[in-house]
């Protein structure tokens, strides 16, 4: 049942190419590059009415929500507010009728979310689900519902449903984008081209696994690691720094690398493992000045960078390289090695990598 693989995790992380491709799958119209989401029961005048969501869930499937907000943002230009479920629930959010709330699970069963779906169905909010299950709760209550095709995910860490959340993400973000006008049809083009291109281009990373491997080695007595980086990339540390500690048992932190100055960079000293993720062009700079700032203080600094990247290498350890694609697109791709960084560093550990302790697979307890 696992396929060749030692555990379900591994065989999850590697069924990602075709959980993407799944979930885009009919969702795409080949010869106009659009996208098209026939499964939403509201017409494209009452979606375009929208001016303001929030992403509501739990986990990692709350930091699919935290790229989803960006990119939301970046082409829509509505506002979006990411909350975890847990805090949502009990908050008294402020809603118009011009406000669409969004829950992301894997399961549909999550307790948190699930009450959070219910308040805000009570409030008259439409609610939008990007779920895994069909026929879970959260599928069957919400109004509507964007199924991500990964197929069942077995292991508690979650791996290929986040990158088909994620997917399930872009896919509205385009549409909402193309019923608002928001975006020209070229620029959607462009980014539906390179959507398409992500399968093959997280297939190489996997094919490429051994420096990531290497790296979770030398990582497998630590006590304490940081991932750092900018925008997505912040947003992808901290679900590489849950997907550790899930696992491994390592405790880490992510930190926006700017915030470091503020207190963190304290706990930086000789030899502490800092993952440093740069793949983002317009605050590149920035992200290389974190480095060395973290590098001064004597930290081991494994870098992210694009393909074709050769500066970074200057200021690291060790840099690992991921396909370049359009910028919005990059966590899908930047987050396949940290997934096979908590695999690594778990099994060198001699870890239960699909069972961690304390967890269960879906929380439907409070
Ligand atoms: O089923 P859900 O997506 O609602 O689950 C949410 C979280 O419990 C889940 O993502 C959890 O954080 C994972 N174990 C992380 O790998």
């Amino acid at each position: 049942e696992k396929g060749g693989y030692d555990s379900f995790m591994l065989k999850e992380i590697y069924e990602q190419p075709q959980a993407v491709r799944d979930t885009m799958g009919a969702r795409i119209d080949q010869e106009k590059k659009q996208v098209i989401l026939p499964e939403l029961n509201m017409s494209d005048a009452e979606l375009a009415a929208y001016d303001r969501l929030y992403i509501v869930a739990c986990g990692t499937s709350m930091h699919a929500g935290l790229v989803g907000k960006d990119v939301l943002e970046k082409w829509t230009r509505v506002p979006v507010e990411v909350a975890v479920a847990s805090e949502f629930r009990y908050r008294d959010p402020i809603y118009t009728d011009k406000t669409l709330m969004i829950v992301i699970s894997q399961s549909g069963e999550t307790a948190d979310t699930l009450a959070a779906l219910r308040e805000a169905k009570k409030s008259g909010v439409r609610v939008l689900a990007i779920t895994n299950v069909v026929g879970s709760s959260v599928a069957r209550e919400a109004d509507e519902v964007i199924f991500t095709w990964a197929g069942p995910e077995v292991a508690v860490a979650s791996t290929k449903a986040y990158t088909s959340q994620v997917i399930a993400l872009y896919l509205f973000a385009l549409y909402f984008a193309q019923v608002k006008g928001t975006l020209a049809a070229a620029e959607i083009a462009e980014v539906v081209e390179h959507l398409q291109e992500l399968p093959a281009k997280i297939g190489a990373i996997l094919a490429n696994v051994e420096p990531i491997r290497q790296f979770a080695q030398s990582i497998q007595d630590a006590t304490s690691l940081f991932f750092i980086g900018r925008g997505l990339d912040y947003a992808v540390s901290l679900e590489g720094s849950l997907k550790l500690k899930e696992i491994s048992y390592i405790h880490s932190e992510a930190y926006a690398a700017g915030e470091l100055k503020h207190g963190t960079l304290a706990l930086i000293e000789e030899n502490v493992p800092v993952v440093a993720l740069a793949t983002q062009p317009d605050i590149y700079e920035k992200m290389v000045s974190n480095i060395v700032e973290v590098k001064a203080r004597g930290a081991h600094v494994l870098g992210f960078a694009l393909e074709g990247d050769r500066d970074l290498a200057k200021s690291v350890d060790g840099v690992i390289h991921v396909p370049a694609t359009t910028p919005m697109l990059t966590p899908i791709l930047t987050v396949i090695p940290l997934q096979l960084l908590a695999y690594y560093t778990s099994a060198a550990r001699g870890l239960d990598v699909d069972k961690p302790r304390n967890l269960a697979k879906s929380v439907t307890v409070e």
